[in-house]
C-alpha cells in the first residue's frame, strides 16, 4: 500500500493549516474524501523560525490515519535529524523527510530513516541545487521539493522551482516519487502537474477553505484529469 502511494497522484493535506481543536474531524474529513496521505510539518526553530509539531502529535492521530488506509508522511525541518529519527518512527511516522541543509553525514541519516521501518525522502529548499540530490538517488523513496522557503504555510509559491522538479524526474528512476510543497492551490496545481511531480502537498488551500473535502477534491480531480491525459 505505501509503495503504490510513492509513484502514483496523491494529494497530501498539510495539518499545520488544521484547526487544532479538532484536529481528528478535520482529518478525517479530508480522508472521507479520497485523501491517503497527511503531511505533517515538523520544525523547530532552529532550521527555520517556526515551532510546531513533534511526535506526540503524531503518535495522537496514528490510528486515525493508519485505520482509514493512510499513511503519515512526516516533514521533518529541523536541524541535525538523526537525533529524532527513531522517536518519529516510534511515534506511527511512515515516511520521513529530512532537508540535505540540514544533514552532515546524509547518507548515513537515509540509511537510519530506512532501518526505522519508514520511507526516506529528501528535502530541497527552493535555492538548493538539484544536484544535493546525486549521490543519494539510490537510497531514497521520494524527494520532496519546496516551493516556498520552509517555515510557515500560506505563503506565495516560488514559480521559478518549476525547471528543477522537471530535472528531478529525469534524474531520479520511476519508483522514486517527487513531492511538492509550498503554495500548492487551484491556481498553481496545474504548472506543477506538467512537471512530472506526483504528490502534491497542499496546506491553506485545503484546511484554510471553508469546505476542506470540497477543495481536496477539487485538487484530486486535477490530478486524476492529468494521470486520465497520461494514459490516453
Ligand atoms: C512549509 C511547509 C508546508 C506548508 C504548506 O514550510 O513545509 O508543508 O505547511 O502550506 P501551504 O500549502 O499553505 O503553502
Ligand atoms: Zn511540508
Amino acid at each position: 500500500m505505501t509503495d503504490e502511494l510513492l509513484t502514483t497522484y496523491q494529494l497530501a493535506p498539510s495539518i499545520l493549516s488544521a484547526d487544532f481543536s479538532h484536529l481528528g474531524e478535520d482529518i478525517k474529513k479530508v480522508m472521507d474524501a479520497g485523501v491517503r496521505v497527511i503531511h505533517v510539518d515538523v520544525m523547530d526553530g532552529a532550521f527555520v523560525p517556526n515551532i510546531t509539531i513533534g511526535p506526540v502529535v503524531i503518535d495522537g492521530i496514528r490510528d486515525l490515519v493508519h485505520d482509514a488506509g493512510g499513511i503519515l508522511d512526516v516533514h521533518l525541518m529541523i536541524e541535525a535529524p538523526e537525533r529524532y529519527i527513531e522517536d518519529f518512527a516510534e511515534a506511527g511516522s511512515d515516511w520521513i523527510c529530512v532537508h540535505a541543509e540540514a544533514c552532515t553525514h546524509l547518507n548515513m541519516t537515509l540509511s537510519q530513516i530506512r532501518a526505522a521501518g519508514c520511507k526516506a525522502g529528501v528535502s530541497l529548499n527552493p535555492a538548493t541545487p538539484l544536484s544535493a540530490l546525486q549521490e543519494v538517488t539510490g537510497d531514497i523513496d521520494f524527494a520532496l521539493m519546496m516551493t516556498v522557503n520552509p517555515g510557515f504555510s500560506g505563503q506565495k509559491f516560488i514559480a521559478s522551482v518549476l525547471p528543477k522538479i522537471q530535472r528531478a524526474r529525469q534524474l531520479l528512476p520511476d519508483s522514486v516519487g517527487i513531492e511538492v510543497d509550498g503554495g500548492v492551490a487551484p491556481d498553481t496545481i496545474d504548472a506543477v502537474l506538467a512537471t512530472g511531480a506526483n504528490l502534491f502537498v497542499a496546506g491553506s488551500a485545503v484546511f484554510g477553505a471553508p469546505d476542506p473535502a470540497a477543495a481536496a477534491g477539487s485538487l484530486m480531480g486535477k490530478m486524476a484529469e492529468k494521470a486520465r491525459s497520461k494514459t490516453r
